[in-house]
């Protein structure tokens, strides 16, 4: 195993930071690396809004639930998917934006996430902590309003980062057998993969919850996806200028 498959592997969300400041020459180098990544047509569609202000800090946790690192982490960047860019270019060259396509929505979402997901390994390869915040996808208008994003731009989620002050094991994943199929997708090794996963997930919550949490995937799955999640997501959507045609 090389470092960056060691380091891959360790990654777990930290949610508990030191007060350790982070550079801005760092900040700015670990979003260039997400800059870095792959980009469909090379439309580059991440924006990424750094925020300081600690009342839109309180705002944006409160967003999120209430979530304390919201406005705690030393550092708090809001990624966001952003087709304005284009458009801008489009009115350059003289060309006609053709707003609301669901594959350019598709593009500038799978955009953020691996701009995201670069930073995220090269803040963990300096020895910072990261947390994902899809929860300010509670009240995305607000977050919006907040971060004054233009027609054409939505706040995917947020990104906590800082120096860990926690150490929280790795969680367990499926095993590879449930995800990785050969020719063809096979749903006896999906089964076969959950009934071998739920039992260490369930002790997984129980050591590190110390013994409050019983439960496992199945179950967790079943409470997400057995009920409505976020119902006003298409309507905000549509109203930023991603209709889904
Ligand atoms: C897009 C995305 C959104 C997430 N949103 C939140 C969040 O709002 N709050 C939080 O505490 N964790 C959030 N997480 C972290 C996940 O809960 C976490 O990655 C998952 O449980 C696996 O744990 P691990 O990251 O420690 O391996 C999010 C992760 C992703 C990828």
């Amino acid at each position: 195993m090389n470092q960056t498959i060691a380091l891959l592997k360790s990654h777990r969300s930290i949610r508990k930071f030191t007060e350790q400041a982070v550079s801005d020459d760092l900040v700015a180098e670990i979003v260039a690396c997400g800059q870095a990544a792959a980009t469909s047509s090379n439309v580059q569609a991440t924006t990424v809004i750094r925020v300081r202000d600690p009342e839109t800090r309180a705002s944006l946790a409160a967003c999120a639930g209430g979530q304390p690192y919201v406005a705690d982490a030393p550092v708090l960047l809001m990624y966001c998917a952003d087709l304005s860019r284009s458009a801008v270019a489009c009115d350059i060259a003289g060309g006609e934006f053709h707003p609301g396509m669901t594959e350019h929505f598709m593009i500038a979402t799978i955009d953020v996430a691996l701009a995201a997901q670069n930073a995220v390994v090269a803040a963990e390869s300096l020895g910072l902590g990261i947390c994902y915040i899809g929860g300010i996808r509670n009240k995305p208008q607000e977050a919006a309003d907040l971060l004054k994003l233009p027609e054409q731009v939505y706040p995917v989620f947020g990104l906590c980062l800082g120096f860990p002050d926690q150490n929280p094991e790795v969680k367990p994943r499926l095993p590879l057998s449930a995800i990785l199929h050969e020719e063809h997708y096979c749903a006896d090794q999906v089964v076969s993969g959950i009934g071998d996963y739920d039992p260490v997930v369930r002790e997984y919550y129980k050591t590190r919850t110390g013994g409050t949490k019983d439960s496992n995937w199945s179950q967790e799955m079943s409470s997400l996806v057995g009920k409505e999640s976020r119902p006003h997501m298409k309507e905000f959507l549509s109203m930023r200028g991603f209709q889904m045609k």
